[in-house]
């Protein structure tokens, strides 16, 4: 049975028909590939917004530059410290660093792998200018619990494109958000990203940032006759960078977003009912969702537990004997991380932008000692615990209900041999 179910039965992310060729072509055609007020730009601003209940929105060149510029026009700047988990994609506090500002570890909840409310609440200091949790895998975290902290709270919502927290979608419900279009996410278009507010003051911040911190006005003029010709102010009066997006991304994200609710619903039903079937497993723990929350499952991570799995090897020897095991019959199985982020050389070594900058403008906090691993037990259990079922390419929202099936079938005839194969 495996051999036919491998990865070419896995269906490729992103699925790209009729309607992303139709949108390309209609850009094409009409010759416009550019600029902040083009047409495909505004619509895709207008439609994501309208799809994550917020304000406004503004298409940026990745997810990474729609955090850095919701940082930045949320105000924060050099030296600021930033609270954020020790387990997301390095492009969280990399946004934070590039905004002149420190990132602040914080350890995980160790059966959710979302930051922790507690660690957090101690991690507060004088320094403390903003919170930036993370959407982890798609899991709405409570972002309102965290904005009782007192300061702003940005979300990196890069993988969550339709969670939801008490019925309301994630992304806006703190200050400023971010998503990302990269080709893996639940809207993979390519390389892009979305920021998203329901706050005027900070979406204009953003958007004058996003063109070299000039004075653009939100709704500037578009002639299509004339398209790169706008009205807008040439004077730079902030260090602001180019970080639009483009009306190719634009079109082929309108085109996608138009799938997303039907997609995500027919993923989330996918999702619950394998962790159906891998909760019957002993010592398997499928993901955790905390009440008030819903999961677009943009990963899928399994997590093992060694007292009820009867599994005594150490934790991280049992995950790549399952890695193997399982991509020997065929799944697409990835670690995603493999170490919490304060592991990276770039906190380790702390060069930064040169001269040690931004960690240099603060003398006061020991930075070894509050990067030091043993800080964060649940992120490097989580990690050496678990495994993350489906990959980039072939992602969960991708695949049909046989191949999710033939995912929990699988999984449990590896796992019922699982003591065998750690003698082999
Ligand atoms: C949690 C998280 N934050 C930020 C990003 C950055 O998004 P991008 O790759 O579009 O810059 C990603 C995805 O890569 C992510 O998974």
């Amino acid at each position: 049975m495996s051999a036919g179910r491998g990865r070419a039965a896995h269906k490729q992310w992103p699925i790209l028909g009729p309607d992303e060729r139709a949108a390309t072509l209609r850009v094409l055609d009409r010759g416009v590939l550019s600029g902040a007020s083009a047409p495909e730009t505004i619509l895709f601003e207008r439609e994501f917004a309208a799809f994550v209940d917020a304000e406004f929105a503004l298409l940026t060149s990745s997810g990474t530059s729609a955090l850095q510029l919701a940082l930045a026009a949320a105000g924060i700047g050099a030296g600021d410290h930033v609270i954020t988990p020790a387990y997301s994609f390095v492009a969280t506090p990399l946004a934070i660093l590039q905004c002149g500002a420190i990132p602040i570890f914080v350890d995980v909840d160790a059966g959710t792998g979302l930051m922790n409310f507690e660690a957090t609440k101690a991690a507060m200091t004088s320094r403390t200018r903003a919170i930036m949790p993370v959407h982890i895998h798609g899991c709405a975290i409570d972002i309102e619990r965290f904005a009782t902290l007192g300061v702003p709270v940005i979300e990196d919502a890069a993988q969550a494109h339709g969670a939801t927290l008490r019925g309301k979608k994630v992304g806006a419900i703190g200050k400023v958000g971010g998503f990302s279009l990269q080709s893996s996410k639940n809207l993979g278009v390519g390389e892009g990203g979305v920021l998203v507010t329901n706050d005027r003051s900070i979406v204009e911040a953003a958007n004058r940032l996003r063109s070299f911190g000039q004075n653009v006005i939100l709704d500037d003029f578009f002639d299509p006759a004339r398209p790169l010709d706008g009205t807008r102010a040439l004077a730079s009066s902030r260090i602001g960078s180019m970080l639009r997006g483009n009306e190719l991304t634009a079109a082929i994200a309108r085109a996608q977003l138009a799938k997303l609710e039907e997609r995500t619903e027919a993923s989330q039903r996918r999702a619950l009912a394998l962790s159906m079937e891998l909760a019957r497993l002993p010592g398997v723990l499928p993901p955790q969702i905390p009440k008030g929350s819903t999961s677009v499952f943009h990963k899928f991570r399994v997590g093992f537990d060694p007292t009820t799995s009867g599994v005594t090897v150490p934790p991280k020897k049992f995950r790549d004997v399952m890695i193997a095991a399982l991509r020997k019959e065929g799944l697409e199985v990835v670690q995603w991380q493999s170490e919490a982020l304060p592991a990276h050389p770039v906190f380790r070594e702390r060069q930064g932008f040169g001269g040690g900058f931004p960690w240099n403008t603060d003398p006061d906090t020991d930075f070894a000692s509050i990067y030091d691993l043993a800080r964060f037990p649940n992120t490097t259990h989580l990690l050496d615990s678990s495994i993350v079922l489906f990959s980039q390419s072939c992602p969960l929202i991708a695949q049909d209900d046989d191949i999710v099936a033939f995912y929990a079938e699988t999984f449990a005839r590896v796992w019922e041999r699982r003591f065998e194969l750690l003698e082999g």
